[in-house]
């Protein structure tokens, strides 16, 4: 993938940091668009270059394609939860736009094990506490799935900031839950780029090593209620 220069979008913090600093380490150009409020410091500190963007407007967009020789584009958004217009459903579809637009054919979307089929790995509290979001986030899915692009989408279960522990897999079985710390998954990010098999496919992002559950999937809602 030496000749690949990737574009991540949601690569400030978490998972998509992860897989900056995964492209960084081992020498693949990466450059990560970045809002106005983002706090830039951790990719300044890895060597990582960033780009300003406003990812709910096309045009914004479209210049960040224009700007560089790009080969894939990793999306790892979150949402606003409460906030109707979610970056990671709007926002993203908007990316996936200017992608097919600029011929960057490959486009990696990360979202969360709850979408589509995989309702049936969690628990009945995360659908209750996070029906919307993994709502918003399957309308993405399955507007990149329809979208002519060679497309992967990576959904984690629950995420911890823990360091990376190596161990975190991917697997096509979408009845699987678990958890996994965002660099590993960030990490995995990578690999299904460096894949070409893992066109067209989705994939649940999960450490086998991790033995407890996340809390919403034992039940337990403590850290949503609203005090
Ligand atoms: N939290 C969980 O336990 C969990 C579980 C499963 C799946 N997921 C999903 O997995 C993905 C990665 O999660 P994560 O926790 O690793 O990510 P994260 O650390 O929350 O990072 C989210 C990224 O989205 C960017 N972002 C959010 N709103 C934006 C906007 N309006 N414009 C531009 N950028 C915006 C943030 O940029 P700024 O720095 O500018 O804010 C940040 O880079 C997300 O889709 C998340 O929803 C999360």
């Amino acid at each position: 993938m030496s000749k690949q220069h990737v574009l991540i979008f949601g690569g400030t913090s978490g998972t998509g940091l992860g897989a900056a600093q995964t492209l960084a380490a081992r020498g693949t150009p990466v450059t990560v668009a970045v809002r106005e409020s983002s706090d830039t410091q951790p990719l300044k500190d890895s060597g990582v270059p960033t780009v300003l963007v406003d990812v709910f407007d096309p045009d914004s967009v479209r210049q960040v394609f224009a700007g560089g020789n790009y080969s894939a584009v990793i999306i790892s958004l979150s949402g606003e939860r409460g906030v109707e217009r979610r970056a990671d459903r709007e926002g993203a579809m908007v990316i996936m736009d200017a992608a097919r637009d600029s011929a960057v054919r490959r486009v990696l979307m990360v979202t969360a094990i709850g979408c589509g089929d995989s309702r049936v790995a969690v628990a009945p509290k995360v659908i209750e506490v996070l029906g919307e979001v993994l709502a918003a986030k399957q309308v993405a899915e399955e507007y990149l799935m329809a979208a002519d692009l060679d497309a992967t989408i990576l959904r984690p279960g629950g995420l911890t900031n823990d360091p990376a522990s190596g161990t975190a897999i991917k697997t096509s079985d979408q009845t699987v839950m678990g958890v996994a710390n965002r660099a590993d998954v960030g990490r995995l990010a990578v690999e299904c780029l460096d894949d070409p098999a893992t066109i067209g496919g989705i994939f649940h992002a999960i450490d086998p090593e991790i033995k407890w559950q996340a809390p919403l999937q034992r039940g337990d809602d403590s850290m949503h209620r609203k005090t």
